[in-house]
């Protein structure tokens, strides 16, 4: 058998491991669905885990995936034998299915990353040179701080200032300019106008990088519809928790760019001068790449694809509503939001309790009921700091703290309940 050939069965082998995104399915289960914990007095009981924005279950399919996976595991881009061409067609196809996922353009690169962090630095590292980047104080760290040079602006008041102080801050500079800005905020999970922001940023002349980590867990993505240039997301959010995120878009600046890496694979030829690839994706994926992680954010993509973004929003507006009201019910129990409280969401609720630092809450919500939320300032400390209204404060601050609840795929109505009982229960006792 020729390589040729082999390679084209690996391919189709590949292509038919792949599930048809076009058939819709029931929500499929997380693994880990019947956790127990032990809980104060060594009792155990059913995990709530409403942690889902740190990092999510595993889903099913997604496991089955790797698991299909591993017996015909080998290098990719390197062997000539057949499990090296399937690993190797797997991997491709998985770019095709996350392209695809977030409605690219068939010309964008799609680069796996580790994650949303590597994925911001990567795209920081290839900005033409003299490129500012403007950025709210609203962000994630891993959308603050990466950009050589950057206009940091206050949290907006309302959408619409959003948009009209990204268009002061465009207007005002020269030369290569980024507009960048997350889709869902991870501490609210407040929806921003993405698309009036890239409107905006174009009429500038400027690009936009959306930080999608927190949107494509809950909502669907259209790239090209949004017409946005970058994206950047991580599987772990995405229920695919094996170490592959990724940086989607424009391939200009990406194929001009300093190799992220530099190695085998990033190279066309090395002799006393080196050749770099100026295809974006080898030229920034050296070395063996994280093959199981991006087959695995592949089949997430798939998994929700398939089964339908109506079914699955509906089912997390529903819960996080449910959660919404049961904390606003309890006094003292205090919701943060930039936006207020008719803003579109996604699954994610930070709040503050009268009375205990964040840490207890979080603390007691574990050892009591068993319950996982996040306490903290979520690597957003500019953001917290400013919808608590305190001056300073890093990590350790608890003070300046608040606690998160965050669903997603396996929550349930008893998870959403036990949580809102368990800080009435605390309240109470105050
Ligand atoms: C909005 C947002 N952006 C970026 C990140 C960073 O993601 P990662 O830790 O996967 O790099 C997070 C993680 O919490 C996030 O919520």
């Amino acid at each position: 058998m020729s390589t040729l050939t082999i390679f084209n069965a690996a391919a189709r082998d590949a292509a038919e491991a792949t599930p048809s995104a076009t058939t819709s399915r029931p929500i499929p289960a997380v693994i880990g669905a019947d956790l127990e914990v032990p809980v104060k007095g060594g009792r155990l009981v059913g995990y709530a885990n409403l942690d889902y924005a740190a990092s999510a279950p595993c889903l099913e399919p997604v496991s089955a995936a790797v698991a299909a996976a591993l017996p015909a595991y080998s290098s990719v881009h390197r062997g000539a034998g057949y499990a090296s061409q399937l690993t190797t067609a797997r991997y491709e196809q998985a770019r095709h299915t996350v392209r695809a996922f977030v409605g690219a353009r068939p010309d964008d690169a799609v680069i796996f990353t580790r994650n949303t962090t590597d994925a911001t630095n990567l795209l920081a590292g290839c900005l033409p040179a003299g490129t500012t980047t403007v950025v709210f104080d609203t962000e994630h760290h891993a959308s603050l701080l990466p950009w050589p040079q950057a206009v940091r602006l206050a949290p907006p008041a309302f959408p619409g200032a959003a948009v009209r102080a990204a268009d002061e801050a465009l207007a005002a500079i020269d030369g290569p300019k980024l507009l960048v800005v997350t889709a869902a905020s991870n501490v609210t999970g407040e929806l921003w106008p993405i698309a009036a922001l890239a409107h905006i940023a174009h009429r500038h002349g400027a690009r936009i990088l959306v930080d999608a980590a927190q949107l494509v867990p809950h909502r669907k993505l259209n790239l090209t519809a949004l017409d946005l240039d970058y994206v950047a997301f991580s599987g772990h959010k995405l229920y695919a928790p094996f170490g592959a995120g990724v940086l989607i878009g424009r391939r200009d600046w990406l194929a001009e760019g300093e190799p992220y890496l530099k190695g085998g694979g990033a190279v066309r030829s090395v002799g006393d001068d080196v050749e770099w690839h100026d295809d974006p994706e080898p030229r920034h994926e050296a070395g063996t790449p994280n093959v199981l992680g991006a087959i695995a954010l592949a089949a997430a993509c798939d998994a929700l694809s398939a089964t339908g973004w109506t079914e699955l929003v509906r089912e997390e507006e529903r819960l996080i509503a449910r959660l919404r009201a049961g904390l606003a019910s309890i006094p003292g129990v205090r919701e943060l939001s930039l936006w207020g409280d008719d803003h579109p969401r996604v699954g994610i609720v930070s709040f503050t309790v009268a009375g205990y630092s964040a840490r207890e809450v979080a603390e007691a919500l574990s050892g009591e009921y068993g319950i996982g939320v996040r306490d903290g300032k979520f690597c957003a400390h500019p953001f917290v700091r400013h919808l608590l209204g305190t001056a300073d404060g890093g990590c350790e601050d608890g003070t300046a703290s608040a606690v998160r609840a965050s669903i997603g795929i396996g929550t349930t109505q008893e998870h959403v309940d036990r949580l809102v009982e368990a800080v009435r229960d605390l309240v109470s006792r105050r």
